[in-house]
């Protein structure tokens, strides 16, 4: 499949909007401060199964606490590691599906309750086996991303 390209530029903090890239939804999403800021709480990291993004191959700019190339855009592929389902964005701090403790924010997939973080990161024991994926992106310039 052909590279996708993908303009951010009307995407607002805190909005996320989905491209299709060889067949598949990636989600492109314009993290706030405020969800930057959750991802650096220790606490969070403690409730990951890979924090560090290790046990799945990567791109290495997917490795870091942000899993991206800039901090405030994610770009993940929007299909759960489970079996395949498709994640609902649960993007509000609150309660999430059955997970007892407060949700920082993330995604929530409902088949079998898989729950992410707002960088994709799996968090302990769900049935999802690793982090949602990172595809090959760079970016063009400021506003525009290029994926595949
Ligand atoms: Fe997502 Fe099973 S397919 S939890």
């Amino acid at each position: 499949g052909a590279p996708v390209q993908a303009d951010v530029s009307k995407l607002a903090p805190g909005e996320m909007m989905t491209v299709e890239w060889r067949g598949k939804p990636v989600w492109i999403l314009h993290r706030t401060p405020e969800m930057l800021a959750s991802l650096e709480a220790e606490t969070l990291e403690r409730r990951l199964a890979d924090p560090e993004s290790v046990r799945l191959q990567q791109p290495p700019y997917a490795t870091n606490r942000h899993r991206s190339i800039h901090d405030r855009y994610l770009v993940v592929i929007g299909i759960c590691t489970h079996l395949g389902c498709s994640p609902t964005a649960k993007l509000v701090p609150g309660a999430a599906g059955g997970m007892a403790e407060d949700w920082p924010g993330g995604f929530f997939c409902p088949c079998h309750g898989s729950h992410f973080d707002l960088a994709g990161r799996v968090f302990l024991s769900q049935p999802a086996p690793t982090n949602l994926v990172v595809p090959p992106y760079k970016w063009l310039s400021d506003a525009v991303v290029l994926i595949g």
